[in-house]
């Protein structure tokens, strides 16, 4: 089961702590988000959860964090300054902006005129100035996607690393987008993350590879708790291709406010690194590139045994961090009908996804020979090194249950007057509200185990 519409969810976040609007007191400012205690949690443990499945469990892709902020030359070669925008329309009545491929049958959205402008581009990219004169002169882009730092990036890591074809190069980060019309929560909003991959292959091979990278992301998301069936393929048709893109497959998932892409895994050829490059004409490049380029590094790897020059291709896995959180908070809701007419709603996250791990208990608030053993659990379950386990001396056993299960802690456990006696607590499961006894001494082990 999940949400039933955006408004469960955009509630939940906001009551429990996951998401809240930006700059809220002073009336907000549209398509941005600020993640709350839980939202944080949640949002760092997918973007662990990828790191982990991307660099550490491979052995053959290497990190980076670059800079946000982009030399205009960068987004100038990419193809970006020409290239990324959206048909942006006005309405001379009310003023209003919108994306073209918003506006139904000619009238506006906001007020329903047809006293409609022609669609003209609108560039997305966020311009700043950089240093203390702000006269136009000296100014960068806020990076509109994390790739491009990548590309140029590439010569320093394959000098650094040694790497050999084919290799990848991930990247979580920031991304800034100046959406004419941000939208359905955090789903599009102009300032987000990303989790993306370049994977470098030698030509010829790009296609068996990103089929192989579809797969591959199609399976971690399942692993998130993402149901199958609410995950479809998209093939992008041609004329809806991004400029640097020879195919790309879409990732589409069951958001609340309808099918909408999550992931998108791109085959952008030779088109980046060769935009990039210098001595262009020198190097086999396939992509129609911006000629001329200023850069000062060949972006390109020398074959060993012929000594041959190849501008690799690449494939792209590229994920929003904010889609992803939004997914996984809808694939784990749910409200449970109980005994005598109750219900509860629960976040059935996947232990490594959830928030909090644990929660420790004592039965009766500010007792001190429960706080002291509480507290002593909850040390020894953090050393553990699981993620964040939380002390809660609120007193009421059952508003904590029903708490943590609305944010989706995995267990719960109860320190009470038995633990005094003889060193056990209650250990209550999350999605089955079952209850056992376990003796500290064991407690570790067990919740590890629950937990991995
Ligand atoms: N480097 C390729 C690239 O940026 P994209 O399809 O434009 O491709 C990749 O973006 C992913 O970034 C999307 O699948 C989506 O998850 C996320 N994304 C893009 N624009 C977004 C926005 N305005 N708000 C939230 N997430 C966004």
């Amino acid at each position: 089961m999940t949400a039933n519409s955006m408004d469960e969810l955009v509630a939940l976040c906001k009551r429990r702590g996951f998401i809240f609007q930006s700059s809220e007191i002073y009336g907000g400012l549209q398509g941005l988000y600020d993640y709350g205690p839980l939202g944080v949690e949640l949002k760092n443990n997918l973007k662990q959860a990828w790191w982990r499945a991307m660099v550490y469990d491979r052995d053959d892709v290497e990190g980076l964090d670059a800079a946000v902020l982009t030399h205009p030359k960068v987004l100038k070669y990419s193809g970006h300054e020409d290239t990324f925008s959206d048909p942006l329309i006005d309405c001379r009545d009310c003023k209003s902006r919108w994306r073209a491929d918003h506006v139904e049958a000619s009238r506006c959205p906001g007020c329903g005129s047809n006293n409609l402008t022609e669609p003209r581009p609108f560039n997305l990219m966020f311009k700043t100035s950089v240093g203390p004169v702000d006269d136009g002169s000296s100014f960068a882009y806020l990076r509109p996607e994390t790739a491009q730092q990548i590309f140029t990036n590439f010569k320093n890591v394959l000098d650094s690393t040694s790497r050999q074809l084919p290799f990848g190069i991930a990247q979580i980060g920031k991304a800034f987008r100046n959406e004419i019309t941000p939208r359905n929560f955090v789903f599009r909003v102009r300032e987000f993350e990303q989790m993306e991959l370049e994977f470098f292959v030698e030509p010829g091979t790009d296609e068996a590879w990103h089929e192989k990278w579809v797969q591959i992301r199609m399976d971690w998301w399942s692993n998130q708790g993402v149901d199958e069936n609410a995950l479809e393929l998209l093939h992008v048709p041609a004329g809806e291709l991004a400029h640097y893109s020879k195919a790309t497959v879409d990732l589409m998932y069951r958001f609340p406010h309808g099918l909408e892409e999550l992931e998108g895994i791109a085959n952008r050829t030779d088109f980046d690194l060769g935009s990039h490059t210098k001595n262009q004409s020198e190097l086999n490049i396939s992509a129609t590139v911006l000629p001329n380029n200023e850069s000062n590094a060949k972006l390109a790897v020398q074959n060993q045994q012929q000594k041959l020059w190849t501008v690799p291709y690449v494939i792209e896995p590229s994920a929003g961090v904010d889609r992803g959180v939004l997914a996984l908070l809808n694939e784990a809701y749910r409200v449970e009908q109980l005994d005598g007419g109750r219900e509860r709603t629960v976040l059935s996250f996947k232990p490594h996804l959830a928030p909090i791990k644990a929660a420790v208990i004592p039965l009766k608030r500010n007792h001190e020979g429960l706080v002291t053993h509480a507290k002593t659990i909850k040390a020894d379950l953090q050393n553990l090194g699981l993620g964040r386990i939380l002390l809660e001396n609120s007193g009421n056993i059952g508003k904590s249950y029903r708490r943590h299960d609305e944010v989706g802690t995995p267990l719960c456990i109860t320190v009470d007057f038995e633990t005094l006696e003889n060193a056990s607590v209650t250990v209550r499961d999350r999605d089955t509200m079952e209850q056992q006894r376990i003796v500290i001494d064991d407690l570790a082990a067990y919740v590890s185990d629950y937990l991995e």
